[in-house]
């Protein structure tokens, strides 16, 4: 290893979307010719390098991957025939990094000695797993958050106690007990404790976007005098749809052949586990609605995504065949990303994750909003009612009710085509131009991002 002035550690959460979002920062910042180390499981190590979609494999070569002694994780299947659809199933890969107090602590200290400065960059979540480390004399760390700041901020504010007033918009919103799962809300709180040890907070937001609840988090009370850096989207964005790549995607040669805006993309993410019928009405919905769209239908993944075979989804018979030219159903990993950036491309129906959230609204694509669990609902309130870019599909507090197939149908015919799905896809066109310039030389995000990297290069 090189003899270097800083080097940084990247201590993530070991499920897909936040594993995501810190191997996408290890890049912007080896990409400044830091050493970057990943930390994690093999299993979640092997997970996100499989999964890097986007990252160029120069960038990958550079980052130093380090495998830590796990224990077996349980690759227990998800229940998909319930209405809470809270992924307990991928709970068991918590006790990975649950056992990495130690190697982490070694690991920084080694490092130590050869580097005048480590920057350790842990997820909030895994807070507890870096104490030891924050402690070395040369180290210093900081929370990466992968939530929504609009998220965080309304957990942190009612957990301390609503300090301070925050205005009618947000004083109104539902409480965070009841849009959080008990287990959850008590996760993220019991984090609070470690983070006397950070030197600041990095958000995954733009300012664009949520400089409001940015803002909001710097309140004294919350983090206080705290540093912190909003660093996103930072994504290619030029992901125009040339014809010159060999291995273009299947659904991305289909959507060259679309009229502009006319395919809705639809997708909850992985850690959604649909039941039959789930998706039967959701295949009849989008049939009538008699729009164009791709759907991603997978089963939530596994704590454990090497572990045998993920359940196939059965849809009503026939269905695929009828839909020939009208819509496409991918069973596999999909490039959500360049779908998103594609002309074709009109509407997105998610389940409000927030990686998912920020990719269309860069990508300036209006949302149907289906919030599954934890901060989507959350999320998904942002998106319709404060940032005006979707609808919802379902009340958060219908929940307990299935979704009816009609109803899919009409949120389907209304984003998609109606007066009111194009007024909200001009809102979302006009947002994505703003958040895109954002990322551009001398955009906010930008500087952001420089802004911490020669803080932790000073
Ligand atoms: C595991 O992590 C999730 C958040 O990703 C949390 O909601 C859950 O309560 C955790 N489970 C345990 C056993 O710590
Ligand atoms: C790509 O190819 C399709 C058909 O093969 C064509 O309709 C489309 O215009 C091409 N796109 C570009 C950007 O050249
Ligand atoms: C934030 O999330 C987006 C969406 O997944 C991701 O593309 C981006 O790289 C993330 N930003 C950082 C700084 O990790």
């Amino acid at each position: 290893m090189e003899q270097s002035q800083v080097a940084v550690i990247m201590v993530p959460l070991p499920c897909q979307s936040h594993l995501n979002q810190l191997l996408q920062l290890s890049e912007l910042i080896s990409d400044h010719g830091i050493p970057v180390h990943f930390i994690g499981s093999a299993t979640h190590n092997r997970q996100a390098k499989l999964r890097a979609n986007g990252l160029n494999t120069n960038a990958m070569a550079k980052i130093y991957f380090h495998d830590l002694p796990s224990p077996p994780i349980a690759a227990i299947d998800p229940n998909p025939n319930t209405l809470d659809k809270t992924p307990v199933h991928l709970w068991p890969a918590n006790l990975t990094y649950m056992n990495f107090r130690q190697p982490i602590g070694k690991l920084v200290k080694d490092l130590s000695l050869k580097a005048s400065r480590i920057v350790i960059i842990y997820d909030r979540l895994v807070a507890e797993a870096v104490q030891d480390a924050a402690l070395i004399p040369n180290a210093e760390s900081y929370a990466f958050n992968c939530l929504s700041t609009f998220n965080l901020f309304l957990v942190l504010w009612e957990i301390t106690g609503k300090k301070f007033e925050v205005g009618e918009e947000l004083e109104n919103l539902p409480s965070v007990k009841g849009v959080y799962p008990e287990g959850t809300l008590h996760f993220i709180a019991s984090k609070t404790e470690y983070f006397k040890y950070s030197a600041g907070d990095i958000d995954n937001t733009s300012r664009v976007i949520e400089g409001t609840y940015i803002d909001l988090l710097a309140r004294e009370g919350i983090r206080g005098n705290k540093k912190q850096w909003a660093i996103s989207p930072r994504f290619p964005v030029k992901l125009s749809s040339t014809n010159d790549s060999k291995s273009k995607h299947k659904c991305l040669e289909w959507l060259d052949k679309q009229t502009p805006k006319s395919v809705i993309f639809v997708s909850f993410g992985t850690t959604t586990s649909l039941s039959n019928e789930e998706a039967s009405d959701i295949a009849m919905g989008l049939e009538e609605s008699e729009q164009k769209f791709i759907w991603v239908l997978r089963d939530a993944d596994k704590a454990d995504i090497f572990a045998g075979e993920a359940r196939r989804i059965e849809l009503p018979g026939g269905f695929e065949e009828r839909m020939e030219g009208v819509g496409i159903v991918l069973r596999d990993w999909a490039p959500q990303l360049e779908i998103l950036a594609h002309k074709s491309t009109g509407g997105f129906m998610t389940h409000c994750g927030w990686n998912s959230c920020l990719e269309s609204i860069t990508m300036g694509v209006p949302i149907a909003a289906w919030p599954m669990h934890s901060d989507q609902p959350l999320n998904a309130i942002f998106l319709t009612e404060i940032l005006k870019v979707g609808i919802m599909v379902r009340e958060w507090t219908q929940k307990e009710e299935p979704v009816k197939t009609s109803t899919i149908k009409n949120v389907v015919e209304r984003l998609m085509a109606s007066e009111e799905g194009d007024e909200i896809r001009k809102r979302a066109e006009e947002l994505g131009i703003k958040v895109r310039e954002s990322m551009e030389e001398g955009g906010h995000s930008r500087e952001e991002l420089d802004s911490f990297i020669a803080h932790i290069t000073r």
